[in-house]
């Protein structure tokens, strides 16, 4: 449905074009066989990273290895999948929000991370995009909420790791965003891909919060070969200093992560407010109260297992100072109540 809304609203755009300004975003761009036959040079391309606004706003060019390329056509309704894939690359937008300190990447706070499910999105481009239209881009802030327009660009929901490395600088720290798969979940023509090829790079970002004040800087961003990453250091506890979280948004749907206590919650909360959803909802109620039923007798079996275990060797190693026959008469006590359940 979604994707319908895009292209229709692309064909709109297109049919009310009176600027040329924006024919960047929808037009096909011009090939370097073109540029041979004009007798042009090709155009400059535009770098793995631009900087927006210094210490604020940066915009990553990640290549995409071996990705597939979906292509969207102006007054085609369905998108498709070029045939071999052009080399690509995904936007990902690094900016800092004054207004709320923190990290956004293409609108969703990644610092401090906002709670799971976070789906990301991203736009993804011919990996020779030319540094002409990244500088459109930037200025008509494409990769911005306000950019409602559709363009030739497909988009890709994001599966990722997400790191934050402490350094032993305070204020001081690493996010680590690696792109682990991308998804395209319309109605026509769905895939994904995973980003395991060699060569495969992802993002870090060093952020420093001032001891003085609420405001955020990025000091360095770096793309980097996975392997070249920054390495968290062990603290004195013994711990390393990271935090990990991992995305998939396959893995979610509206009702929570599949597969959790909460989702099943929910689902089952949602599931009363329809008649049919009474019986459920009672059928779960009992279920769940006979299995955690199950759960407290089993542990409590367990524990006083693990007891008579400890007596038992506690009386074995007793025997070997004592001479004493170990006590074993224990053991069977919680193997017998088994029996009643
Ligand atoms: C960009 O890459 C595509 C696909 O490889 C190619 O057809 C096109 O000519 C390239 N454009 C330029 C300007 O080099
Ligand atoms: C990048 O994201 C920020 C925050 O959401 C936004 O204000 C800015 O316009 C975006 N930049 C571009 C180039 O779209
Ligand atoms: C701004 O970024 C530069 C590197 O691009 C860095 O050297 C400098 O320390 C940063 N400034 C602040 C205030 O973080």
């Amino acid at each position: 449905m979604r994707n319908f809304t895009l292209v229709g609203s692309l064909i709109a755009l297109a049919a009310a074009a009176d600027s040329a300004d924006t024919a960047w975003s929808y037009l096909p761009d011009k090939t370097a066989a073109w540029y041979k036959e004009h007798g042009q040079a090709l155009p400059e391309l535009a770098p793995a990273i631009t900087t927006v606004t210094a210490n604020k706003s940066y915009v990553v060019k990640l290549e995409c290895v071996g990705c597939p390329f979906r292509v969207r056509e102006l007054y085609e309704v369905v998108e498709h999948w070029q045939e071999p894939p052009q080399e690509n690359s995904l936007l990902l937008n690094f900016t800092v929000d004054d207004a709320r300190p923190g990290l956004l990447l293409n609108g969703k706070r990644i610092a401090p991370l906002d709670p799971m499910p976070l789906s990301i999105s991203a736009f993804q481009t011919p990996a020779n995009l030319s540094q002409d239209t990244m500088t459109k881009m930037t200025t008509q802030h494409m990769l911005d909420r306000s950019w409602v327009v559709g363009t030739k660009y497909g988009t890709f929901e994001l599966q990722y790791e997400h790191a934050v490395i402490g350094t032993r600088a305070f204020g001081r720290n690493w996010i680590q965003f690696d792109v682990t798969a991308v998804h395209q979940r319309s109605t026509y023509n769905a895939a994904s891909a995973k980003l395991d090829k060699e060569g495969q790079k992802m993002v870090q970002i060093l952020l420093r919060e001032p001891v003085d004040r609420a405001e955020l800087y990025i000091e360095d961003v770096q793309v980097v070969e996975r392997e070249d990453r920054v390495k968290p250091f062990k603290m004195k506890c013994g711990k390393l200093a990271m935090m990990r979280t991992e995305y998939n948004p396959l893995e979610w749907d509206y009702y929570g992560k599949i597969g959790t206590v909460t989702r099943t919650l929910r689902l089952m909360l949602s599931s009363i407010t329809d008649s049919w959803g009474v019986l459920t909802f009672w059928a779960v109620v009992i279920s769940a109260a006979v299995f955690f039923r199950r759960r407290i007798v089993r542990e409590q079996q367990e524990k006083a297992l693990a007891e008579a275990r400890e007596e038992a060797e506690a009386a074995l190693l007793a025997s070997d100072y004592s001479a004493e026959p170990p006590a074993y008469s224990d053991i069977s006590g919680p193997e017998e109540k088994t029996e009643e359940v």
